[in-house]
This record gives C-alpha cells, structure tokens and sequence, in this order.
C-alpha cells in the first residue's frame, strides 16, 4: 500500500473550541432542526458574505437541484451539459425528465451557448458553472427570455466566483450550491438555492418541510430537506475564515498554473471572472498521457482523480440524447489535481515536479 502524501481533496475542519462556541447553545435550547436559530444566522451571513437576494439552506446540493426543478415547474425536456458531476444528469433523470445533452466549449468546459436550441419553448435549460468558471450567462440570459425558458445554474462549484464584479448566482431563475465537505466552504452536508424570484424561494421553503404551510397543513407536495443546526453551526465556523481560505485556494491555483503552463493546457477563465480556486483541472493531450500522469502521481503517493469522466451522455442510465463530440474527448483528458486549504506552496511544487517528471 502505497501511503498517501497528497490527497485530492481535505474537508476544512474547525478547532473543536470554536465548533462548540457555535453548538453550545444548541445543548441548551434543545432545538436542533426546523429552521432554528443558527440555520437562520447561517442563511443571512450566507447571503450577506454573497451579495444575494432568496437565498435558502437545504441538506445537499443535489436536493438543491430538485427543489429548483419542481419550485420553477421545469419542464419535461431539459438541455444540460455531458461535461458535469452525476448528480446534474440524475437529478434530471430522477424527476422524470429527459436530460439532452448540448456538447461543451473546449476552451471553457462550459455548455457552448450558441448550441442551445433557441426555438424550442418547450424545453428548460439546466447550466453549470464547471469548477466555477462562469457560463456565458448574459447569452443565454437574452436567449431565454425570448423563448421563455426557465434556466437553472447548477453552481455547485460557484462559491464566491463572480462576473462583471458580482456574484455569478445572481443569473438565472435559480441557482444551486453544494457545501459538501469538499467544498470551498461546507456544513458537512449541505446545500442552497438562490431563487430570481421571492415567490419561488416561499415555495420551496414550503417544499423542504414536507409541503406544510403555516397552519402545518400539506400544502403542497414536499418533502424533507432541512439543514440542521449541527451543519449550520459548521458552516458558521467556515464563514469566519472563509476569505482567508479563497485567497489561500488562489493562490494554489496561481502556483499550479506558473509550475505546469509550458506542459499542460489549462480551463479558460470567462473573461469577466476570476478563478475561486474551486478545483485544479489540467488538460493532457490524449488519454494515454493522461493515464501516464496519473500512474505516476499515485506511484508517489499523490491522488488525482478524472473528474468529469465519462462524459453523462455516454452514461446509459441518463438515457444518451445528444451530439457531443467535445465533451466525449474533453472527458477523457481531464485531470484534477489536489486542492485544499492545508496545501502548501511547496506541495503545489512537489506535484508539480513530479507531473514534469511523468511528462519528460
Ligand atoms: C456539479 C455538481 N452538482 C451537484 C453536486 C451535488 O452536490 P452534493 O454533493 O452537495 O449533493 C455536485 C457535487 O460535487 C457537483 O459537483
């Protein structure tokens, strides 16, 4: 067994004292979910930190997704990308809808707007900012309206990644987050929507406590996606240091990309954005390279790990609707690196020194 010096990811945990300076009082209240008083701090730090309006906590970021799905009434045909994790695709799927997959930009890795069907009303547009890199948002914003299609961003990777200076979750009808454990910032688990519109966001908070109005009557069909004041008071903990954690992740990405920029290909930035250091992506030349480095990295005791492969639309359980030529190849040739708050400079350079070795 080959012991593990670098992985690919490492939750940021808080020193048990300030975990317990937020859950302290949780012991005393004995209120510990049902929209208690630390989900509703969380939830307003949350929006304040974000610059957002209707903003809800829920327990994932992929019940997210669905509560967005069924609060905005999406319909039966859905265009999203191939280039994405799972739980974009089944999330679909799962609702009963029929995903078609529209082939990515190569530069971007985001969904090419100017594939998407702009003549067909009868479809809603499922979008993600991949590894938070910002889609072409105003495109497909101009694009929607015209045909009256309703646009979910699947933002799970866009914590705090902005265009033109304000936050990318401000696009669309809703946007989804995920605070897993993996994430810039988490609550363990853990997950929020931001909603264009107030009416949408009562709706769903209706939706994640079963359905019930304020006279606990069923409403509408619910179901149970609360977010506990134990993973609030996590996410508490992340908001006090989250700045420091999204210089330190740029600044790992800056380093990755001085180390490797004569080698490897890079994710395109949108122009208007600014890396969030959500994720380390690389772009090998063919698969076989890709595999080369990667043997190589666990060989020294570095994860990587091929995130997105395959690309969904060559997943039969979504049901492989679509043409997507580059999303197929991009796939095979992604690599992500590790990323995470206690990774040092000198890590970056270690990885480094080691893919250069794999490539020479
Ligand atoms: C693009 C994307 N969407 C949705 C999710 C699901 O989020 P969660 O794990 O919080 O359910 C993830 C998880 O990493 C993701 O990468």
């Amino acid at each position: 067994m080959i012991n593990v010096k670098y992985p690919i990811v490492k939750p940021v945990v808080p020193s048990k004292s300030k975990y317990y300076s937020y859950i302290s009082d949780v012991f005393e209240r004995n209120w510990l979910t049902n929209n208690g008083p630390l989900l509703k701090e969380f939830e307003l730090r949350l929006a304040e930190y974000l610059k957002v309006d209707n903003l809800m906590l829920v327990s994932n970021g992929t019940l997210a997704l669905h509560l967005a799905y069924k609060a905005l009434n999406v319909k039966k045909e859905v265009l999203t990308t191939p280039f994405s994790f799972a739980a974009t695709a089944s999330s679909i799927c799962w609702e009963g809808h029929t995903p078609t997959f529209v082939d990515i930009n190569e530069k971007s890795l985001n969904i090419e707007h100017s594939l998407l069907n702009s003549s067909c009303p009868r479809t809603s547009i499922v979008a993600v900012h991949v590894f938070g890199n910002p889609c072409e948002v105003e495109a497909i914003e101009k694009m929607a309206k015209e045909n009256g299609q309703a646009v979910i961003y699947d933002a799970a990777h866009a914590f705090a990644s902005h265009y033109k200076g304000k936050s990318v979750l401000k696009y669309g009808d809703a946007s989804t987050l995920s605070l897993h454990a993996t994430k810039i910032i988490h609550s363990v688990e853990g997950g929020a929507i931001i909603f264009k519109d107030k009416d949408k966001l009562e709706l769903a908070k209706q939706m994640i406590n079963f359905g019930f109005d304020s006279n606990n009557i069923p409403a509408s069909i619910g179901i149970n996606a609360k977010m506990s004041e134990m993973h609030a008071a996590m996410g508490l903990t992340m908001l006090d240091k989250v700045d420091e954690i999204l210089e330190h992740r740029q600044q790992l990405v800056y380093e990755y990309q001085h180390q490797l920029k004569s080698i490897v290909a890079f994710q395109q930035w949108h122009e208007h954005g600014e890396n969030n250091g959500a994720y380390m992506p690389i772009l090998l030349r063919s698969e076989a390279e890709l595999k080369l480095v990667m043997e190589h990295l666990t060989a020294k005791g570095i994860q990587s790990r091929r995130y997105f492969y395959p690309s969904l639309s060559q997943v039969e359980a979504y049901g492989q609707q679509g043409f997507t030529p580059t999303a197929n190849d991009i796939s095979l040739k992604v690599l992500c690196l590790p990323i995470y708050f206690e990774l040092t400079i000198n890590g970056v350079i270690d990885i480094c020194n080691e893919i250069k070795t794999a490539l020479r």
